[in-house]
């Protein structure tokens, strides 16, 4: 394992040399936040030893390296879940060499189906806490310590407040919820929607929740956001789809991006307290 993070960390820093700070993954939809971005080193999965790639068509599998607002950045361009994989730790050896390039801040997107009427489609959700309903877990059979991982505040309080500041500023609509992690790739089926919501859930979605985890390990601050793409199954009569989720996020891809420039230029001006 040790090695292929080495192997990917020397591929990547022999073509980027700049100290990474700020770490994003781009969920479906979200790819636009690649155009913001100075001074582009782009990388394909494909290329960088040990590096898991996506088979969601809409995920680029590159990784972008430069600046936004002046800060540096590396961004996931596409992720692979657990439901291509069969794996909940696929996106370890990606998040060690995160940490290993030197990002300590994660930020984390997706899109997500929303279990309430006043949170539509295109509109953006904090992420405030998970329910983890698949079962699953990155960790299971990890034997190094820490073991046991406290998620009490696995959203860092200060990056949600943060992020609250930026929809402030930039104007950017911004709801905040529970997301729940459910394995995919179906959707749910209605009944599954009425019973997460009961369960205290406000938005669900197939990824995200194993990467905090692994994350947390790891070390690093995360926050996360949902781009809302969907009322949840059952709340409309439409057919969900993969076509249907990227036609509403790219929707609601302007509201993002808005954020994230808030968001960036603010983090680079202030850093986090540590
Ligand atoms: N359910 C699960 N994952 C999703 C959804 C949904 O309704 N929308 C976008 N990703």
């Amino acid at each position: 394992m040790r090695t292929v993070i080495n192997k990917a960390v020397e591929f990547i820093e022999h073509r980027a040399t700049q100290k990474k700070r700020l770490a994003i993954v781009l969920g479906s939809g979200l790819g636009g936040l690649v155009d913001l971005v100075e001074n582009k080193v782009v990388i394909p999965y494909a290329d960088i030893p040990g590096f898991p790639i996506s088979s969601v068509a809409s995920h680029a599998g590159e990784l972008v390296l430069g600046q936004i607002a002046g800060a540096e950045v590396v961004l996931m361009a596409g992720r692979i879940h657990y439901y291509e994989a069969g794996d909940p730790a696929a996106m370890m050896v990606p998040l060690e060499v995160l940490w290993e390039l030197g990002c300590r801040v994660l930020l984390l997107t997706n899109a997500a189906g929303s279990l309430h009427e006043d949170v539509p489609p295109a509109s953006a959700s904090l992420i405030t806490d998970h329910i983890n309903f698949s079962g699953l877990n990155p960790l299971i059979g990890d034997h190094r310590p820490p073991q046991f991982i406290d998620l009490g505040k696995a959203y860092d309080r200060q990056i949600c407040d943060r992020i609250r500041l930026a929809a402030k500023t930039s104007g950017a609509e911004l709801h905040e919820g529970v997301y729940v992690w459910i394995s995919g790739p179906s959707f749910e089926t209605p009944a599954e929607i009425n019973m997460v919501r009961k369960l205290g859930g406000d938005l669900v979605g197939m990824s995200t929740v194993p990467e905090v985890i692994l994350a947390r390990k790891q070390g690093f601050r995360v926050g996360a956001i949902s781009l809302v793409t969907n009322y949840g199954s059952g709340m409309r009569d439409e057919v969900l789809s993969h076509e249907h989720t990227m036609r509403e996020a790219a929707r609601g891809s302007k509201n993002m991006l808005l954020l994230f420039g808030a968001l960036i230029t603010d983090l680079h001006a202030n850093p986090l307290d540590s």
